[in-house]
């Protein structure tokens, strides 16, 4: 094992692009200066097409979680009645958030490793006649399932007024999400996953119709203001500092994906997702979820006949490759493999070799190759 040669495949951080990496190591530049004015007026316009939007897309130095929690306090007040959808720990975390808010949460809590089906949340939707805003995960990262978000949209815009507002944090960028025509109100999204870019950017692109709500929110926020973000923004500033050298290379990665097109790098991530449910499939190690539910940037297993967390340990001190494990009550029956961002078919063959080698390693006998070839013939037919 070379000591600082690293393979990193869990649903984010990510890898990132050399040239990305490259961008980042450029010089600090002033804040208030012109070269961070243009910097941000040329990013603004490559970001829309990434979330299917017209919108300006926010852009603040924070985690995924702080987008999360800024949605929350700029689109609902306390005592104000929302809905959350929770599909695993990410719908749990919103749900989280609200409550901490004192925000009267319904939940709607569905199988981990399935997705929710948009029909059923109509009677939710009817009991609570006065629910403010609609809460989902498009990609639950912790079960590896894509939520239905259009059709959710459709069933909610159909029975109430509410806001539609979606953690994208393992999809954008990875994900064909068309926020606008979807009639999604907030889409949050982080920096360390299908973006290509360390942690510490969260982004946050909001609809007219959420804009009217949050400009008559008076609840008070300082930092995590999205008006004040907007209004900045609209003069290509930030209120704050912002996170310079993430913003160098956020110009990079956005040049890579208009380079290599947007359609190319979603039709790239179904091959990935194709590619490693294939392999799994023919190795005989069970999937968390089924095909329907599949996201294209995560995929869990779910063996019977091995310890997760054993392969996990083998891959880790024998090949250095890091693959996740499961959360909450899914820690120790699970493990993940994430397929986004910086991420080809190359790698999943590699990741799928490390695997098959280090379950023969634990035990687990499976045929060297078999995994591989099912890989390897979804590429050759062009699997996406
Ligand atoms: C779907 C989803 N939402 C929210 C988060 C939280 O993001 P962060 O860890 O950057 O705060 C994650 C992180 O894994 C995620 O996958």
């Amino acid at each position: 094992m070379l000591p600082d040669q690293q393979f990193l495949r869990i649903p984010g951080p990510t890898p990132i692009p050399p040239s990305v990496q490259h961008a980042m190591s450029q010089p600090m530049i002033g804040h208030r200066d012109q070269e961070t004015k243009d910097l941000l007026h040329s990013i603004k316009p490559k970001l829309k097409p990434v979330f299917g939007t017209n919108q300006d897309v926010l852009m603040i130095a924070g985690s995924g979680t702080a987008g999360l929690e800024t949605a929350v306090t700029n689109a609902v007040q306390p005592g104000d009645e929302v809905m959350v959808i929770v599909t695993g720990a990410f719908g749990d975390r919103f749900a989280q958030i609200c409550t901490e808010h004192d925000i009267s949460t319904h939940r709607y809590d569905v199988e981990w490793g399935e997705a929710v089906a948009p029909q059923t949340i109509e009677e939710h939707l009817k009991k609570h006649p006065h629910i403010k805003a609609v809460f989902a995960t498009l990609c639950e990262t912790s079960t590896g399932v894509l939520n239905p978000v259009k059709e959710l949209s459709r069933v909610i815009r159909r029975h109430s007024d509410a806001l539609f507002i979606v953690d994208g944090v393992s999809a954008v960028g990875g994900v064909d999400v068309k926020m606008d025509e979807w009639e999604i109100d907030i889409l949050i999204t982080g920096s360390q996953k299908a973006m290509m870019l360390p942690p510490g950017l969260t982004f946050a692109a909001v609809s007219e119709r959420a804009w009217e709500v949050i400009e008559n929110n008076n609840r008070p926020s300082f930092y995590f203001d999205l008006a004040k973000h907007r209004n900045q923004l609209d003069n290509d500033s930030t209120p704050f500092t912002p996170a310079l050298s993430l913003l160098f290379g956020l110009s990079q990665a956005l040049e890579l994906i208009e380079q290599e097109g947007l359609e190319a790098v979603f039709s790239r991530h179904r091959q990935l997702m194709n590619m490693t449910r294939a392999a799994f499939k023919a190795l005989g190690i069970p999937l968390l979820t089924s095909d329907k539910d599949a996201s294209t940037t995560v995929t869990a297993m779910k063996p019977d006949d091995f310890d997760p967390d054993a392969l996990r340990k083998v891959l880790k001190n024998e090949f250095n490759l890091t693959v996740a494990g499961g959360q909450k009550h899914l820690k120790g029956s699970i493990f993940r493999i994430g397929h986004m961002g910086y991420c080809s078919p190359a790698d999943i063959l590699q990741t799928i070799s490390m695997i098959e080698v280090a379950l023969n390693k634990i035990g687990k006998s499976v045929e060297l190759g078999k995994g591989i070839s099912a890989a390897q013939e979804i590429m050759l037919s062009g699997g996406s």
